[in-house]
């Protein structure tokens, strides 16, 4: 297993800091990476690909600078990109028959570990279709699979549930459940419930600086004793939802039902909770994540 090491990685556009000064540690297991849109996750992830050159710091794998290591650190690598490119007129088949001899998997193998990765994702019966009659889900399914076909110790997943459907959110986190054995998976999202169940350590990323990072209940920590619930009238729940950062609102009969995000109080009758992952988002990006606007949607 080998062991990534980010040493202040710093990457400057211009005059944007996209990442400031990152270190951190990855042996086996699985990273989530979250924050909001602009936060520096995928100019991050680029990096630890070696796509990308950081402006100063350093990438070590194993104890070697990874642009050293060049074509070995390659072989250890899976990547999907958040704008991961196919050829729509290719079937799904002949795209990874394709990408795995890009990737040197050697000849002999090659045929059946294209069959291996369309079973595990789902997609052995639509091989011979091609993929531009596939769905965004079925799109992203064959990039996971892409990014497997080497069978890498590094897996980088960029943004990689985004486009699919909350059945497809589910298939795609037991995928990697059943991946992340003996593997270093690190994935970006903004979707909190993504990384929710099966990331072994969240890191919450804003302004190209890593916030917070641990396992969910130590992450959940950081905010206990600021998320509230409260019933209230329907007028009162329109003032609150105004001026406090809201993770969940629901009607409850002729009350609204309303879990807040505050340092102190916020009103009288206000009942302390137990942080959830989604409220600590809240509280640090202070927007709502998708989720929580489909909650709000559908309560209002
Ligand atoms: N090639 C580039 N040239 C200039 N600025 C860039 C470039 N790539 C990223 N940036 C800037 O760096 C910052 C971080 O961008 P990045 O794409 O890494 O964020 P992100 O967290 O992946 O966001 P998203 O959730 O939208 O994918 C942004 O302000 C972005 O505008
Ligand atoms: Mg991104």
């Amino acid at each position: 297993m080998p062991e990534l090491i980010l040493d202040r990685v710093t990457k400057h556009f211009k005059h944007k800091i996209a990442v400031d000064q990152v270190s951190l540690r990855l042996e086996e297991g699985v990273y989530g990476f979250l924050g909001a849109n602009g936060a520096g996750k995928t100019t991050l992830l680029r990096m630890i690909c070696g796509v990308l050159k950081p402006t100063s710091g350093e990438i070590r794998c194993d104890g070697a600078e990874i642009r050293k290591l060049d074509g070995e650190y390659r072989y250890l690598l899976g990547y999907l990109p958040q704008d991961f490119g196919y050829y729509p007129d290719f079937t799904a088949k002949r795209y990874l028959e394709y990408l795995a001899a890009c990737k040197a998997v050697p000849k002999d193998i090659s045929r059946e570990k294209v069959q291996e990765m369309l079973r595990l994702v789902g997609l052995e019966s639509d091989q011979r279709a091609k993929i531009r009659t596939f769905s965004g889900g079925m799109i992203r399914r064959l990039g996971i699979a892409q990014a497997l076909l080497n069978d890498p110790e590094i897996l980088i997943l960029d943004e990689p549930t985004s486009g699919l459907d909350p059945k497809e959110r589910i298939r795609f986190r037991n995928i990697i459940s059943a991946l992340s054995k003996g593997r270093i998976v690190i994935l970006s999202t903004h979707i909190v419930s993504d990384v929710e169940f099966i990331a072994d350590k969240i890191l919450l990323m804003k302004q190209g600086q890593i916030l917070e990072q641990g396992s969910v209940s130590e992450v959940t920590e950081s905010v206990n004793g600021k998320v509230w619930e409260y019933l209230a009238e329907p007028e009162e729940a329109m003032r609150l939802n105004e001026a406090f950062a809201v993770s969940n609102l629901r009607n409850d009969g002729d009350k609204v039902y309303l879990r807040l995000v505050s340092d102190s109080c916020p009103c009288h009758g206000a009942r302390q909770v137990k942080p959830g992952l989604e409220d600590v988002y809240l509280y640090y990006f202070e927007e709502v994540s998708e989720h929580v606007e489909n909650l709000e949607r559908r309560a209002l």
